[in-house]
């Protein structure tokens, strides 16, 4: 069994730390990264930690998790809202899916409150800043039944 995370993130995301700073804090996506890397560590679990604007290359990651991951942890970012691609690529795979918002999305336009990204995850985190993503990481550390 695999010992590997995907940690994937989508549009905007490469700009957290400068980017409505208001709303998404001021730590960077390095700085996440970081942190997931060394929580990981801990548990002697492996991080693949990566981010695109692009909808069709976050799509491509999901697939190839399929032979290398147990878990995805994804902030599909504005795609959470539109992109039933995301959520067919997520159907095929048979890890856990763990899905992160830094912000409460439910709190904030109405178009935010859905996620197709929802209908599969396993656990839906938002609203915890990028403290999301450590918890993200302890569920599939503590859930993993390798
Ligand atoms: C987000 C929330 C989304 O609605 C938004 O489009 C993002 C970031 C979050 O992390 O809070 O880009 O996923």
């Amino acid at each position: 069994m695999s010992d590997t995370i995907f940690i994937l993130n989508g549009p905007n995301l490469n700009l957290l730390g400068n980017r409505q700073p208001e709303i998404y804090g001021t730590e960077t996506l390095l700085d996440v990264e970081k942190q997931c890397q060394k929580l990981a560590g801990r548990y002697n679990f492996n991080i693949f930690f990566s981010q695109s604007n692009a909808e069709g290359q976050l799509v491509d990651w999901i697939q190839q998790a399929q032979f290398k991951a147990f878990a995805i942890i994804i902030n599909p970012a504005a795609y959470s809202h539109t992109s039933i691609a995301i959520l067919d690529a997520l159907n095929m795979f048979e890890g856990l899916v763990v899905e992160v918002h830094i912000s409460d999305i439910y709190k904030r336009e109405k178009f935010r409150h859905f996620s197709y990204v929802s209908n599969r995850a396993n656990k839906v985190i938002a609203g915890e800043g990028i403290k999301g993503y450590l918890l993200a990481l302890e569920y599939v550390i503590d859930n993993n039944n390798a």
